[in-house]
């Protein structure tokens, strides 16, 4: 088949390449000149695994290329996924569609034949009717525009394989003459041969799907992080309630991580996004528990700089390395970072804050330019009187506590992400914090939790 994939940042980027390999012939579009540039010569502008070489593959196949000219999209195919972003609205709470609009006006006016427009980033509910009326106004005489939405579920870290093999495919159509459907059976013949589920449903229950996904993460994350807040105040362990409660198959270990929570380009504003749709909508009361987990997120930030503030007494002038300025592990996305929300937080309250990311450094020097960002790990625990754990990177779990606590002058740390095993840094030498296990001495009585090493977000 022969598609456009409109937006060539995280998922627009990758849906392109992958949609590549699996067989199709593939035009990414995007307004950057800059990005489409580095596409084109087999350049992927961020951090993804496995994304450079499923791109130069297929770059090299001659199925997959890239332009800014939306004409060109145009006469290229008569399907059309839309990937770009609907960050939050500046001053609300609300998403900002225009990015997603602005792809309908620009494209739909040059379209001719029959043409379907399939969505893939996450919308307010009643997005995809609105874009199909707006569209309507645009096509030409005797072309038809049809708009049907396909939410994206990829973490970012694992963009590929989520694209390629996905856990669920879904579908959201009009009621009546539809073509979607059959389309999207072409598109995913390769995952739905292999027993992928397909739901197939109304475009109101598809946009609400992904919103709703997102919003079920958060709450498990924020969930647990509550709980973990009751844990420090009476000496009790989350990462084993988390464990013991994990084994029940209703309940599931994953996304029961305690720690500095939730952050990157979704959870944060997705769940924002879709209370404020809510009260648009005559549901005002539905989600409002919405902003509670979006405040026991925000508290364990705080916490973290609390924290420091407890064991170091002043923060002024103190030398505190913050380990991680991505939002998670394997990505050097640091929007809505909890790591480097800290690591600001540290830095404004006078401490000499550095900073050390395997991969996020230039991002974060881009939003927060004045911290003091390390060459290395070696170089970023040198003389630190405090460390500080924010982003689990294996670099980090994996880290010699004997090697560390010769580099530093203070063997201190909170383990913003409860991943090391606490019994071997204290027996380096070490004074460990976990968030939501005891800020009390507790910490040396605890044995390792027996599936820390496990990643509980996979
Ligand atoms: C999320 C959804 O998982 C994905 O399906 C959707 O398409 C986009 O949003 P992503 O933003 O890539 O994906 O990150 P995710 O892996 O979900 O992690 C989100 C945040 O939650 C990270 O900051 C992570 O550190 C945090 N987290 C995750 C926890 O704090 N605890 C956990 O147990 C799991």
């Amino acid at each position: 088949m022969r598609m456009t994939v409109i937006g060539t940042g995280y998922l627009g980027a990758t849906h392109a390449a992958c949609m590549a390999e699996l067989g199709h012939e593939v035009l990414g579009v995007d307004v950057d000149e800059a990005k489409v540039e580095a596409l084109k010569n087999g350049k992927v502008p961020f951090y993804e695994p496995g994304l450079p070489e499923v791109l130069e593959r297929n770059i090299e196949a001659g199925r997959l290329s890239f332009t800014t000219s939306y004409a060109e999209a145009a006469a290229f195919g008569n399907v059309h996924f839309i990937g770009v972003g609907t960050p939050q609205q500046r001053g609300s709470y609300a998403a900002d569609t225009r990015y997603v609009e602005a792809v309908i006006d620009d494209l739909v006016p040059q379209l001719e034949g029959d043409h379907l427009i399939l969505g893939k980033s996450t919308v307010p509910v009643g997005t995809a009717g609105a874009l199909q009326e707006r569209a309507d106004k645009l096509a030409k005489p005797g072309t038809t525009v049809e708009i049907a939405w396909n939410p994206e579920f990829l973490r970012e870290g694992y963009a590929v394989k989520d694209t390629i093999e996905p856990d669920r495919i879904v579908i959201g159509h009009r009621a009546g003459d539809s073509r979607a459907e059959e389309t999207a059976r072409e598109v995913y013949a390769t995952p739905l041969s292999n027993g992928t589920p397909f739901i197939v449903t109304d475009l109101q229950t598809a946009e609400l799907v992904k919103v709703s996904a997102n919003a079920f993460l958060a709450t498990k994350i924020s969930f647990i992080n509550a709980v973990s807040e009751v844990c420090e105040n009476v000496g009790a362990d989350v990462t084993q309630l988390a464990d013991a409660i994990g084994y029940d198959d209703r309940i599931g270990r994953k996304f029961l991580g305690a720690g500095l929570g939730f952050g990157g380009g979704c959870l944060p504003k997705d769940i924002r996004a879709f209370m404020a749709r809510a009260g648009e909508v005559g549901a005002d009361q539905a989600l409002t528990f919405l902003r509670e987990v979006d405040a026991i997120n925000m508290r364990r930030r705080q916490r973290v700089v609390d924290l420091s503030r407890e064991e170091l007494g002043s923060l002024i002038g103190k030398r505190i390395t913050v380990l991680g300025a991505a939002f998670k592990p394997n990505s050097d996305d640091v929007r809505d970072s909890p790591a480097l929300a800290v690591a600001g937080q540290l830095s404004l309250a006078g401490a000499a804050v550095r900073v050390y990311d395997p991969q996020g450094m230039v991002n974060a020097r881009k939003i927060i330019p004045d911290l003091d960002y390390a060459a290395s790990l070696e170089d970023a625990l040198r003389g630190a009187e405090l460390t500080i754990l924010a982003t689990e990177w294996d670099e980090f779990k994996q880290m010699d506590p004997v090697w560390a606590g010769g580099l530093v002058e203070k063997q201190l740390l909170i383990d913003g992400r409860n991943v090391l095993p606490v019994a071997d840094w204290q027996q380096a030498g070490w004074r460990i914090w976990g968030l939501g296990r005891s800020t009390h001495e507790v910490c040396s009585t605890l044995p390792t939790s027996p599936v820390y090493a496990t990643s509980y977000r996979q």
